[in-house]
């Protein structure tokens, strides 16, 4: 995006100078995307040395509200970690299947055991983490392969994954993502001022010899998802395991995070690369997905050092995971009826994914989604794919907050679509790449 500039940065100083972007990102008045003047003009217009601009945009960058620099040019990124001024959408009234949510009604019932939480006053000084909350998880994170002999209760998969890259990096350090990945992953890396090297995908999880590729040229972590890929279904199998942990045994140093963010309703088995043998290593594995996102719990499974740090910081700061929330947890894991409706959510999710799919090719459009809530649908031009189908009153997303490098794409949340819409729906993304390309040979 090439906004033009009409807000005056104003400043004497590196300090002055950034707090003045800042304001404006966080009035409105520098939208996401804005192009920042070039160092040297703004130096000449504001009577200062280029050293001193460079230094403000630096720290912009640092803190994750402004990215890239020289010839490409500094921009505002595209979800700066500060709460800015936005116009609440108006209601669209169309079919949402752009969320990303479970579906409420695939979701368990908490009302039973919601009734016996919170009895006893849990005051400072308690264990961080539930025992029996801990119990249930060695269990089934242990049942997986994934070793167990360090836990912590983390407030979501996307806590988790943070904590750790602030336990390990710092400002500046390179990170491999999934290109394709999620647009909240590659914002908290740039908001960490951490650098994202892109890792391609295919159906199997990301590319052995793109990860090896990031990780030569310095990545010194790797935050990825081994099933439910969001936007793209990847899941990774055996065969591709394999091949990954054979890269990261060429760099033992590299930190590995394992996003499991839908877990038992991702519809394939977990796959782990991580465990003893590794140095610095993390899986998360949240209950958003599969109990609801509401209640902010994940376990993180890691090295004895990772943990540690990762505990210590949270016990300085949030303290820990409220014990109402972590009973919830463990008292609906403890429940065999939660057993069967994940086993349910996840059969529906699959036949939900590959009626689309099927729907999509029986038009002539290929989908892909081996696992998790979403189909990912290569296309011409998003934009254009993306106002046809509101037009047809359908509220898809576009590709674009997901993609580093690869090509455009539409996602699609399968989680409540029903049989009788997917066909209408597969149709008007049909309808739409004949309309794009007529459009565009037009
Ligand atoms: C890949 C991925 N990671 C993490 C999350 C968020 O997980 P949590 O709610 O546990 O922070 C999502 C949510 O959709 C996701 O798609």
């Amino acid at each position: 995006m090439n906004v033009v500039l009409r807000y005056a940065i104003r400043g004497a100083t590196a300090t002055e100078v950034a707090a003045s972007v800042e304001e404006a990102v966080r009035t409105g008045a520098l939208p996401t995307g804005a192009r920042l003047p070039p160092v040297r003009a703004l130096a000449a217009q504001l009577g200062l040395s280029a050293a001193t601009v460079a230094s403000a945009y630096r720290g912009l960058r640092l803190r994750g509200l402004a990215s890239g620099a020289g010839r490409r040019g500094t921009r505002i990124t595209a979800r700066p970690p500060l709460l800015a001024a936005r116009l609440a959408p108006p209601d669209s009234g169309l079919r949402d299947v752009a969320e990303g949510n479970p579906d409420p009604r695939l979701l368990p019932p908490r009302g039973p055991h919601r009734a016996r939480l919170g009895a006893a006053a849990v005051l400072y000084g308690a264990p961080a983490a539930l025992a029996e909350l801990l119990r249930l998880a060695s269990r089934d994170l242990g049942r997986d392969g994934i070793p167990v002999g360090h836990l912590a209760v983390m407030g979501g998969a996307m806590d988790g994954i943070e904590r750790v890259l602030q336990s390990h990096l710092r400002p500046g350090d390179a990170v491999a993502v999934e290109d394709p990945g999620y647009p909240a992953v590659l914002d908290l890396v740039g908001a960490l001022g951490l650098v994202p090297r892109p890792v391609a995908l295919d159906d199997s999880g990301p590319l052995p010899e793109d990860l090896d590729r990031a990780l030569r040229a310095g990545a010194q972590a790797f935050i990825f998802t081994p099933r439910a890929q969001n936007p793209t279904g990847a899941a990774v199998d055996a065969p591709r395991a394999r091949q990954l942990r054979d890269v990261l045994d060429r760099h033992p140093h590299a930190l590995v995070i394992e996003d499991d963010h839908a877990g038992p309703v991702a519809g394939v088995s977990a796959r782990t690369v991580c465990g003893d043998g590794r140095d610095r290593w993390a899986v998360v594995r949240s209950v958003s997905k599969s109990l609801g996102p509401d209640l902010r719990v994940a376990m993180l499974a890691g090295d004895a050092g990772t943990v540690a740090r990762v505990r210590g910081r949270q016990a300085v700061g949030a303290g820990w995971v409220s014990h109402i929330l972590q009973g919830l947890v463990a008292a609906l894991w403890s429940d065999p009826s939660c057993k069967e409706r994940f086993q349910r959510a996840a059969t529906a999710y699959a036949e939900r994914r590959r009626r689309l799919i099927g729907a999509l090719a029986a038009h002539g459009v290929t989908g892909s989604g081996r696992s998790g809530l979403n189909v990912w649908i290569p296309v011409r031009e998003e934009a254009a794919t993306v106002a046809h189908l509101a037009a047809r009153g359908w509220a898809v997303r576009a590709g674009e907050r997901y993609r580093m490098k690869s090509a455009p794409a539409i996602r699609i949340t399968i989680s409540t679509l029903t049989a009788r819409e997917t066909d209408g729906l597969a149709a008007d993304v049909a309808e739409s790449q004949r309309g794009v390309g007529r459009t565009s040979a037009a």
